[in-house]
């Protein structure tokens, strides 16, 4: 229904800030109102019964408009670009790969320097680790902000990071920022006057006299770091009080519950709107909302405070898409799109986490069942929105996805995420991994693991080993690995290092900022000496580097892999092969992978059955035309190789 005192209310918001609603800023205004009844039933379920809601309404409104007012002409040219695209995010082209700027290459500024590697490997999309002001020592890997909009001089200036945007243009990358939403640092500003006891302050966060309450929420709240941080409260001595940090000690949660605190958070996201963010990656999203007697992740009200955040995108920064980074249970992330009303108007990414974890169960296994068994709530995901696609990131690997599914593969829950945990870690016999156990509760049996992808694949202990086989082995997992993700659909992002191989990096054992967590372990120092090694041939840098540089190219030619919720799984006709059809117009392609250690037969008609009746099939990964066999005639894969194929 159209609500007139609404938009007069905007329309007088507007004039204030002098917005020509029927000149240049047309589309704003059109935006503008047609988001504005959404806006403000999204902000009233969570904040309609604030003594202050109205005034802090308005104060929201000109938040958005001065996002836009403050949108340089560059920026919003691009918003229009992306809009006539359509869903850009959607696209084959893009690959992106995530890293730190301080380990990768020192500063922002040696980053410019390095845009050809990226050029040359065929990424086009960056994703740089926290950036912002963050005590060292106790920084989370710079997820413990304590300025949101100053850069840490270890990196470098804002300056620096405006300069690299323009670099990256020029080179039409795409920039993904992290905007880490749920927590600040110990000695954010905002914390420091907590402690000195602002009450205006202390209620920007979740401040107790006495452990009473805290103690109702740890009742069911559970631990993320139970070793290093165990609990969900930390006392400050400073004004004798307990305040909720559900990560480490020095990372305080915020209170959503506080519409100020909205504000100012908004206020930052468009912030980086403006710097020329064009994937925001919100930081631990199912995290923002807490209620007594619940496990405080993925409530209603998180998702009502993304939707709203998304809205007000819409209107003053439409280019900028959201990824959420919800490393929940598979049919928690699927509402980080949105439901009802809002499915495909929440967040356009989320990290594909359950497909992450299971590929590495596929690994250790050689049985794709647990992984099909999943798809049934993985392929819910709406038109529209995506999936960043990964074998590894910063974190830790979590094996959070369904018994059911382990289940129906007929193995035991317990004993089977045992044996994983075992083969990754090491423990297992005949392992060739090389990681470690991260956050083990013993409480719940639960861990997660941690170590790089070629250390998780053997190379590492194969290396040390002096094995040439197992070398080889491990390599063709690694690629194995790469491949099985980078054509499932979605946006491939790699982590830096893994496109050279690089296994484990021990040094955070010496640094005690760094050496309680051993997710530092996968996230190495970059040596460009030892990366000149990609240029020379049979080296296994350049084999490992080579190979991602063909498996990107082969993405940026193939519009079929472009994510129009085009994938249909193959029947398992070999339990170790795991199989997708992508499909969209005329153009198929068959991808298929082997997850045996062993030479694996897959019956033709897995790919019959899908209509496909040509009697040859053209590889792109060996480059040769492979005839097709009868029903019951084989196609005959070698140990952890794969296919992908187009029927000719
Ligand atoms: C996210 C980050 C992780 C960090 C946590 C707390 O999960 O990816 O590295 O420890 O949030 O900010």
């Amino acid at each position: 229904m159209y609500n007139y005192s609404l938009h007069q209310h905007i329309n007088a918001l507007l004039s204030k800030h002098n917005i020509a609603i029927a000149g240049d800023d047309n589309l704003f205004y059109v935006r503008m109102i047609a988001n504005a009844d959404a806006i403000q039933d999204l902000y009233n379920e969570i904040y309609g019964d604030h003594p202050k809601a109205t005034e802090l309404f308005s104060n929201l409104i000109e938040s958005v408009i001065r996002a836009y007012v403050n949108r340089s002409e560059n920026f919003r040219k691009k918003d229009s670009d992306k809009a006539q695209k359509g869903d850009w995010f959607l696209s084959n082209t893009i690959t992106g790969m995530s890293l730190y700027v301080d380990r990768f290459c020192g500063s922002i500024n040696n980053l410019s320097d390095k845009l050809g590697y990226f050029e040359r490997l065929g990424v086009s999309f960056l994703h740089l680790m926290p950036l912002f002001e963050s005590p060292e020592g106790k920084s989370d890997g710079g997820y413990a902000v304590s300025n949101f909009r100053k850069v840490d001089e270890r990196f470098g200036t804002l300056d620096d990071l405006k300069k690299l945007r323009q670099h990256m243009d020029q080179q039409d990358m795409y920039l993904m920022i992290d905007i880490v939403l749920n927590h600040t640092s110990y000695v954010h500003e905002w914390a420091t006057k907590a402690k000195q006891g602002d009450k205006q302050y202390q209620d920007y966060f979740y401040m107790f006299d006495d452990r009473r309450l805290p103690d109702e929420y740890d009742k069911t709240m559970p631990d993320i770091f139970p070793e290093s941080s165990p609990g969900n409260f930390s006392y400050v001595p400073e004004c004798n009080k307990w305040v909720m940090s559900v990560f480490h000690d020095y990372q305080w949660d915020l209170n959503y519950t506080n519409p100020a605190v909205f504000l100012e958070m908004l206020d930052v996201i468009f912030f980086y709107a403006n710097l020329g963010v064009d994937i925001l990656r919100i930081d631990a999203p199912a995290f923002i909302w807490k209620q007594l007697g619940t496990s405080s992740q993925n409530l209603p009200q998180a998702h009502t405070l993304l939707q709203l955040i998304k809205q007000c995108i819409l209107v003053a920064a439409p280019g900028m898409a959201l990824l959420g980074e919800a490393i929940v249970a598979p049919k928690e992330i699927m509402k980080y799109f949105g439901t009802g009303a809002y499915t495909a108007k929440e967040c356009d990414f989320a990290y594909n986490a359950t497909q992450m974890a299971l590929q590495w169960d596929m690994l250790a296994t050689g049985d794709t069942r647990v992984m099909l068994a999943a798809q049934n709530d993985i392929l819910q995901k709406p038109y529209g929105t995506t999936w960043l696609t990964y074998t590894r990131c910063h974190d830790d690997i979590g094996l959070g996805y369904g018994d059911d599914m382990i289940e129906s593969a007929g193995y035991n829950p317990y004993q089977h995420r045992k044996f994983l945990q075992d083969y990754y870690s090491g423990s297992y016999p005949s392992s060739p991994a090389t990681g470690a156990l991260f956050s083990s509760n013993p409480k719940t049996g639960d861990a997660r693991i941690s170590g790089s992808l070629a250390s998780l694949c053997g190379l590492e202990k194969a290396i040390n080993e002096n094995d040439a086989d197992a070398i080889e082995i491990s390599i063709r997992k690694i690629l194995l690995m790469q491949a099985h993700s980078f054509f499932l659909g979605g946006v491939p992002m790699i982590f830096y290092g893994d496109e050279a191989g690089y296994t484990n990096d021990y040094s955070y054992l010496t640094d005690p900022g760094k050496s309680y967590d051993n997710r530092w372990m996968h996230r190495p120092v970059i040596n460009w000496q030892k990366n000149e090694l990609i240029n020379e041939a049979g080296t296994i840098e350049n084999r490992i580097f080579s190979d991602t540089q063909k498996l990107i190219a082969i993405r940026k030619k193939l519009p079929v892999i472009a994510d129009h919720k085009n994938i249909t799984w193959l029947n398992p006709y070999n339990i170790h092969v795991a199989g997708y059809l992508r499909k969209y117009g005329k153009q198929e392609l068959y991808c298929v992978f082997n997850f045996s250690n062993s030479v694996s037969y897959l019956d033709w008609a897995a790919f019959k059955e899908q209509g496909m009746n040509s009697t040859i099939m053209y590889d792109y990964w060996t480059g040769m035309m492979l005839p097709v066999g009868y029903n019951d005639d084989y196609l005959i894969m070698e140990p952890y190789s794969f296919h992908l194929l187009e029927p000719q």
